[in-house]
């Protein structure tokens, strides 16, 4: 139930999985909007201390994932040799890019040397400031991972969609519900 098999997503993966990806969607829609705000709206320094504390948080849960990850199983993947190669390729890169966007977001916020506020529970550190143009530069490659990850996860959700209704596979009924029992059990 809690842990992967051969056969099924255990509970833990699963709720990582819709839990990161319920965040990241809010981030990106969140550092869109705020970034666009005048200096005399009432969110113009909420909202970024709202999105650098849900992404310092999704930076934890993403390590913890990661780590779930590589001491589990995984359930062997649907489709086609080709079809397989590029999931796999495709999940690290989603991997890879959303440490990017994490890593690039601590860099923007911590570039004048200020920790980092988590809804006021608990300060991370800045343990990389005053580096050249640190701000500017973590900024762009914010902006573009940012955009990166969710193309390729929009890409991802288009390729469970069409196991599921195309293929008529079980990827997203198992990512879905952790008693999964296959079809074609
Ligand atoms: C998957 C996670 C994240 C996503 C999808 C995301 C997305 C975005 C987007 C789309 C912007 C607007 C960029 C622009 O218009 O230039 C932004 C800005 C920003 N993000 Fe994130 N972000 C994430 C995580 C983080 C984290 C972890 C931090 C810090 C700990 C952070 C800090 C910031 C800051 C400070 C800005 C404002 C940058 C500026 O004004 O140029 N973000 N983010
Ligand atoms: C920001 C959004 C998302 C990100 C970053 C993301 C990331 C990932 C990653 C990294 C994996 C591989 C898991 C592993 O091997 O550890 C995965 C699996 C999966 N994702 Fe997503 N995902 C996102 C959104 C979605 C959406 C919207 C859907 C469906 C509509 C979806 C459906 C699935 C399915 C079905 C699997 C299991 C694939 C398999 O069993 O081989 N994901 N996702």
């Amino acid at each position: 139930m809690w842990r992967n098999s051969r056969m099924r997503w255990g509970a833990v993966s699963i709720f990582f999985h819709w839990l990161s990806a319920l965040a990241i969607i809010g981030l990106f829609v969140l550092g869109w909007w705020m970034t666009g705000l005048g200096y005399y709206d009432s969110w113009y320094n909420l909202g970024p201390w709202v999105h650098r504390s849900i992404g310092v948080l999704l930076l934890l849960v993403t390590v913890v994932r990661i780590v779930w990850r590589l001491v589990q199983v995984t359930p062997a993947g649907e489709g086609s040799r080709l079809e397989k190669l590029a999931a796999h390729v495709g999940h690290i890169a989603l991997y890879v890019i959303l440490l990017l966007v994490l890593g690039s977001g601590y860099l923007i916020s911590t570039a004048n040397g200020r920790s980092i506020s988590v809804f006021g529970w608990f300060d991370v550190p800045a343990l990389v400031h005053g580096l050249p143009n640190q701000a500017s530069i973590a900024g762009d490659i914010h902006w573009y991972s940012a955009l990166a990850l969710v193309t390729l996860a929009a890409g991802h959700a288009l390729a469970a969609f069409k196991h599921h209704w195309v293929n008529k596979h079980d990827t997203l009924l198992r990512m879905i519900n952790p008693m999964h029992r296959s079809r074609k059990m």
